[in-house]
């Protein structure tokens, strides 16, 4: 709970010193095995966001959540719309409904809308929708049971696209099945739409340093793919972070910075490509997925410089040498 809150502060702060107001809504994108790897600090990051605790019964069991007052909190509750991957709604039941609690909770507190923006959320959803605030709140979602990913990745690996919305629409399709306090799933496209035009900032953790966000494709899958939702429903780009929990005290990089840094740590550096090449054609299969997630990334969110691709295309396609390798292997 205390990584997670002063891992939370320094995403805030990252986001202030880049420029950006106060974010009144965020997506969080929470995975399973970064969690339980954790003792679930990215799930603490969401309540710290949302000013809440876990709150505990006397057996010490996991029983909902708690506000902590404004003033202890010190600014307003920031909104989260927290995306779950499949393995975390499979491994992570009693933490679904902590942070739906959590949410709910907050959309209820009688507080000044300036300084509670799940509330302001919610309340302005209800006055255009209707319903109750129970939906209204709903912040916790995910895909249908037993369905995982949102398959933006998969249409980026077999070019099955033309323009950027439809894999908007495949990701908000995929993810928008909605997870309340009883922790059972209900598809809410709309609500879902409408939270994310409220998102001013995405961002997800990283915990392995054996694994970044171009070397699989799930990151710009999840990721990639709520930031390129977003852009649809509030018609503009939006700040994407990465949250790095690998080292140290945690770092907080840009989509950009952390996709130049992997680029020039792997796959323009000659250790690491030579490395793979040795291994025939698995390595130059793992060259080509750097690329394609790459261009992963490029397509969901127009983040990645140019240089990327210039140096990328002169290192592996303009070098005739190296061609003629990669085409052998
Ligand atoms: C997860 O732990 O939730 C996860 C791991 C790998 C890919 C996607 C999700
Ligand atoms: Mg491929």
């Amino acid at each position: 709970v205390a990584v997670g809150a002063r891992q939370a502060e320094r995403l805030l702060a990252r986001h202030a010193a880049d420029g950006h107001p106060m974010p009144e809504s965020i997506a969080l994108v929470l995975w399973g095995t970064d969690n339980l790897k954790t003792e679930g600090a990215p799930i603490a990051q969401a309540l710290a966001l949302l000013g809440a605790r876990p709150r505990f019964d006397t057996y010490g069991r996991l029983a909902g959540a708690t506000l902590l007052p404004l003033a202890e909190l010190g600014r307003p509750r920031v909104d989260v719309v927290m995306t779950l991957s499949g393995i975390f709604r499979d491994l992570l039941p009693l933490q679904i409904k902590l942070l739906a609690d959590a949410a709910f909770q907050a959309a209820s507190s009688d507080e000044p809308l300036d300084q509670n923006f799940v509330r302001k959320h919610a309340l302005a959803y209800q006055k255009q929708h209707g319903g109750d605030l129970e939906t209204a709140a709903l912040r916790v979602f995910s895909n249908a049971d037993g369905a995982y990913g949102a398959n933006v990745n998969h249409l980026i690996d077999s070019s099955r696209w033309d323009d950027e919305d439809e894999l908007a629409e495949c990701y908000t399709r995929r993810k928008s099945f909605a997870y309340g306090r009883a922790g059972r799933p209900l598809q809410q496209t709309a609500l879902l739409q409408h939270a994310l035009a409220d998102v001013t900032l995405a961002y997800q953790n990283l915990d392995s340093v054996e694994i970044g966000v171009t070397t699989v494709d799930h990151y710009f899958d999840t990721l990639g793919g709520i930031s390129r939702a977003v852009k649809r429903a509030r018609k503009q780009d939006i700040p994407v972070y990465i949250s790095d929990q690998t080292s140290g005290d945690g770092k907080v990089r840009t989509l950009a910075e952390q996709v130049a840094l992997e680029t020039r740590t792997r796959t323009l550096n000659p250790k690491w490509y030579e490395g793979m090449l040795e291994h025939g054609y698995e390595g130059v299969r793992q060259i080509e997925v750097q690329v394609t997630n790459t261009m992963g990334w490029s397509a969901t969110t127009g983040q990645v410089a140019p240089w990327i691709y210039q140096q990328i295309s002169s290192t592996f396609v303009l070098d005739a040498a190296m061609r003629d390798r990669l085409a052998r292997l």
